[in-house]
Order: C-alpha cells, then sequence, then structure tokens
C-alpha cells in the first residue's frame, strides 16, 4: 500500500537545477504545478520570456493528489452562479471551462502528449439532493449546457437522479505535466523569500522581472490582495482499489458524505470524506473509504491512497487576475475549489492574455477585485469570527504532542493548531496551513517552521 499518489508513484518528472544568481526576465512565476508550468507554457507560445520558480519539485504539490477530472461541472454550482451573479457571469464561467477542456485538447494533440486523455462524460448524482440537483439541471440548460437527466448510471448502486455533460475528460496529470514542462524553464528547490514591486528574492538568487505570477496553490503575501481573509482551505482522500470493474464516466455525489469516482487505468479512485482543514481530530476517514470499497465492490483491494488540499473561496469562483489594484503587475491563481487541473488551464490563459494585453472574454467573473454579494459577504464575516475564535480557543491537542514542537500556535498569523490524527500533522482551522510532526510546514500560508528549537515564537 503506497502512501503517494498514483500519479506521483507511476511518472516522475527529471530534476531541475536551482537557481544560480540574480537574473532579470519579463515574467516570473512563482510555482511549478499545474497552474504555473501551464502559464508559463501558454506565456512562451505568444513570445515572452519567463521562469517558473518551484520550492521544491514540478508536480510535487497538490497536482500531484488530485483525481485529474477535467469537466465544466463542478458539484451544484449554476443554479447558485445565476442567483448571485446573474447569468452573464454563470454563462461566462462555464464558458471559461469549457474553453479550457478545449485547450488541453489542442495542447495534447498538437503536442502529441501522452497521457491518458480520455474523453468521457461527467456525471453529478443524488440520493437525497435530488431536487437541488434538478434545479442544476434547469440551470445548465438555461445557460446553453447541453446537460442531460437520467436515472441510469453505471454505479453499482442505486441513485435517485443524475445530471450528466458530454464531452468532459480524464487523465494522467504527471505524464501531461511532465511533457509541458519540458517546454519551459524551472528551477526548483528555490524557495521564494519575499516579493517586492519588481522582483522576487529567494534562498538561491534575486530575479527581476516586469510581471509577477503567484500560483503557488495559497498566495502568501498577505498583504495587499488579503486573501487569507477570503479563502479557507479543505481536505480529502483519496483510495485508490484493484479489482473494481472500469467506469467510462466520471462521477461526483451532491450528498453529504457521497463519493468521488473515476477510473484511472486498472484503478478505480475512490474519492471523499472531505473536512475543512485543522478541523477533524477523529481520523478515520480512510476507513470509511474503504467500507465503501468493501460495500461496493467487495472483490477490491486497496492500491494506494492519499489526500488532497484545497482552497475554498467565499463565493465558489477562483481568483484569477491582478493580485491587488495596488499591484498592476502582480498576477494571481488560486481558489480552484475541487477542480484543479480546469481551473489551472483557465488561470493559464487568462493570465497569458492579460500579461500580454489581449482581453480575454472570460476575465470578468474571475476577478479577484470582483464585487462578491451579500451571501459572500456574510461567509467574510464568518470566516473573521472563526478565525478571532481559533486565535483565542485551545485546540485541545494532546500533550504527548507537543513537545515535538516549539509552540502550538500557527506561524501565519497565531491561531491554535489541531492534531490530524489520519495523516500525523498540525493543521491551522483558520487558513488552513499544515507543519508535519516535527513542526516543518508542508502547506501554506504559512512559511516559518514551528520546529522545536527553531527560533522565537
Ligand atoms: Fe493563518 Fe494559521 S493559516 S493563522
Amino acid at each position: 500500500m503506497q502512501k503517494k499518489s498514483y500519479w506521483n508513484e507511476t511518472v516522475s518528472i527529471p530534476a531541475r537545477n536551482p537557481l544560480a544568481g540574480d537574473i532579470s526576465i519579463d515574467t516570473v512565476i512563482i510555482g511549478g504545478g499545474m497552474a504555473g508550468i501551464l502559464t508559463a507554457f501558454l506565456l512562451k507560445k505568444k513570445g515572452r520570456e519567463c521562469i517558473v520558480l518551484e520550492a521544491e519539485r514540478i508536480g510535487g504539490g497538490q497536482t500531484g493528489c488530485t483525481t485529474a477530472k477535467v469537466t465544466s461541472q463542478h458539484n451544484l454550482i449554476y443554479a447558485d452562479l445565476i442567483k448571485t451573479k446573474g447569468e452573464v457571469l454563470a454563462r461566462q464561467y462555464a464558458q471559461a471551462n469549457e474553453a479550457a477542456i478545449r485547450e488541453y485538447e489542442s495542447v495534447i494533440r498538437q503536442n502529441k502528449i501522452d497521457c491518458d486523455w480520455k474523453e468521457c462524460p461527467a456525471y453529478l448524482y443524488a440520493d437525497r439532493k435530488k431536487t437541488e440537483l434538478h434545479n442544476e439541471y434547469m440551470a445548465a440548460l438555461h445557460l446553453g449546457i447541453p446537460a442531460r437527466w437520467t436515472e441510469d448510471t453505471e454505479l453499482p448502486f442505486r441513485v435517485e437522479g443524475a445530471l450528466r455533460f458530454d464531452a468532459q475528460a480524464r487523465f494522467h496529470p504527471i505524464k501531461f505535466l511532465k511533457a509541458v514542462s519540458d517546454e519551459v524553464t524551472v528551477f526548483e528547490n528555490t524557495k521564494v523569500i519575499k516579493v517586492t514591486d519588481n522582483g522576487v528574492e529567494t534562498d538561491k538568487g534575486n530575479v527581476q522581472a516586469a510581471n509577477i505570477v503567484f500560483a503557488c496553490h495559497y498566495p502568501f503575501v498577505n498583504i495587499p490582495g488579503y486573501y487569507f481573509m477570503r479563502m479557507y482551505q479543505e481536505r480529502s482522500y483519496v483510495l485508490a482499489v484493484k479489482g473494481a470493474p472500469p467506469l467510462n464516466g466520471v462521477y461526483l455525489g451532491v450528498d453529504q458524505d457521497s463519493l468521488s469516482l473515476r477510473t484511472a487505468g486498472e484503478l478505480l479512485l475512490i474519492g471523499g470524506e472531505g473536512h475543512r482543514t485543522g478541523e477533524d481530530t477523529c481520523g478515520g476517514q480512510y476507513g470509511k473509504l474503504k467500507s465503501a470499497a468493501a460495500r461496493w465492490w467487495p472483490d477490491s483491494k486497496e492500491a494506494y491512497r492519499w489526500s488532497a488540499q484545497d482552497c475554498m473561496t467565499l463565493d465558489k469562483v477562483p481568483y484569477i487576475g491582478r493580485y491587488s489594484r495596488r499591484k498592476q503587475n502582480w498576477f494571481v491563481a488560486t481558489g480552484f475549489q475541487k477542480w484543479g487541473m480546469t481551473s489551472s488551464m483557465v488561470s493559464a490563459m487568462i493570465l497569458s492574455d492579460m500579461i500580454t494585453g489581449e482581453k480575454n472574454r472570460h476575465e470578468e467573473v474571475f476577478s479577484p477585485q470582483r464585487h462578491i454579494g451579500q451571501d459572500a459577504a456574510g461567509n467574510v464575516c464568518k470566516e473573521s469570527g472563526h478565525t478571532a475564535v481559533t486565535l483565542t480557543k485551545p485546540s485541545g491537542l494532546p500533550e504527548d504532542k507537543k513537545e515535538k514542537v516549539r509552540t502550538t500556535r500557527c506561524s501565519h498569523l497565531g491561531c491554535h493548531l489541531s492534531w490530524n490524527p489520519e495523516e500525523k500533522t498540525y493543521e491551522c482551522p483558520c487558513h488552513g496551513s499544515r507543519f508535519d510532526c516535527r513542526g516543518r510546514v508542508i502547506d501554506g500560508p504559512a512559511q516559518k517552521d514551528i520546529t522545536a528549537g527553531g527560533g522565537d515564537e
């Protein structure tokens, strides 16, 4: 049984050198995951010089933890978007994601990339939430998405209804990333220390750049931008099993505790058991997924397991565009919810257009400076309240864990950390930073370790 993802276990990307000294370039991209590499790839196609700085290895972050569905079907979203943003922006969101699927196809075809790309239908299925799913169906039709309603699926359990989008896709993300990253300049093991108006300071040298792109999952500069006040993070878990019959479509249940499903080679990926980062102290997520596998695919056997971390925005739409009104040459791609692969391509298309001065017809709905509406504004207040409570309320961390780290307060903004027994990590409920059992940062926005003897609190 493996704890690394199937994607990272089955393909390795050759190592790149770290940055060696100071350089000057048109665009520097922070983050060597799918969003950063694709942005560099499209910028290069448009004739721009750019480099990617990656703190560790290409594809070593969330890109390796995805279920790699490429789809414009993003759970229950379109009925909501029509209500909160209006029909024009809801349609823009759908069209941007459809355009991203077609762009993947085009890149794969033109560059003859062998990445197990398979066009397939995507389904949302419902048991208890049939009415909500049917509303989503009506919203999709209203926006011109060729959606279909069905009660027949290839799943081994009965569903009350399912919403089908055709011409969606699945692929092997690391095979794809390996091919496109071959085309761009990446410096690995190069950690960004500080970002200034026109430059980036790293532990290996300084980069002077006209444009700076934050494609590092969670933008770690707190001010300006204030992303920490408008996002939180969630964890979810994946079990990959052998011996289950293949599924043609990719699936997501819309009810609480339902499953995300897709086939990958001879494996079935079973995802679910999500929770806000830092808010599950009981563990048992993989056990629950194993129970589901035993119930519905009794001949299956576990082959891999891994988990993912997702940035969640307050109005369900990623932040893609200018980092802040005060920083016209800083750009950001974050808040992909659970749809990192499609959103990465959307980001690359929008940001490469913005940097080269072309108008992108989908940029408005994703603008980080957008008006977020009353409901989402309520969520900002809830988030601030959540942070305030977590700053003052001790986490109930087991005593035997505390001695291995210098502090049980998060090095980002000081919230109390909690212990995730499933993953043996310290997690911050405020904005989702994670630390390993010795206190080393695994996921931001925190930048500093909390290792024992590692400096001031
Ligand atoms: Fe912000 Fe911990 S991640 S306080």
